[in-house]
């Protein structure tokens, strides 16, 4: 199995930048630990401040990997292109945040992509990413058990009022 780590910007700073919400461990060192849990998964890594140059990576590896982790950082709640490029790619991608985005500032509260992504894991640090790994190996286990129904886009909620 084949999964691929994208991060957007500003994680390369992981470790040193704003600790009490990031964590002190730095991204490399935590790619270590992971590559070495999960031995059967081959596991690539992306990381890049330019929207263009993420979305150039994820076509570029989104036909062919297994599944993708996206941790977009503010380009999450931004980014229209990264919405479509989420949908034309054929991998699934689970969006991530180290940090629960719904317990910060409210310009954190909306992501523009996660109802391209087949799922969202926020809020568990670090460990976000190992959860959105375990979540690509259940899919491709058992896909029906992990994604039932996926009405894709869901329907608009109707507003009160409207008959
Ligand atoms: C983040 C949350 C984003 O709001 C922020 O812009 C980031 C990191 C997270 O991992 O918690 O850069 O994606």
């Amino acid at each position: 199995m084949r999964i691929e780590i994208v991060n957007g910007p500003n994680l390369n700073l992981l470790g040193t930048r704003e600790p009490e919400v990031y964590g002190h461990q730095n991204f490399e060192g935590f790619l270590d630990e992971l590559r070495s849990r999960y031995a059967d998964v081959q596991i690539g890594y992306f990381q890049s401040n330019v929207e263009g140059e993420l979305i150039n990576h994820l076509q570029k590896v989104g036909f062919e990997a297994d599944g993708i982790v996206l941790n977009a950082g503010a380009y999450t709640h931004t980014s229209v292109a990264l919405h479509d490029c989420i949908r034309a790619i054929t991998s699934p991608v689970v969006e991530v945040h180290i940090s629960n985005v719904h317990a910060r500032e409210e310009f954190r509260h909306h992501s523009l992509i996660s109802s391209a992504c087949r799922g969202v894991i926020c809020g568990f640090g670090l460990d976000s990413y190992r959860l959105a790994i375990e979540a690509l190996k259940a899919q491709q286990t058992h896909p029906q058990q992990t994604h039932p129904q996926q009405t894709h886009p869901l329907p608009l909620p109707k507003k009160e009022g409207n008959s």
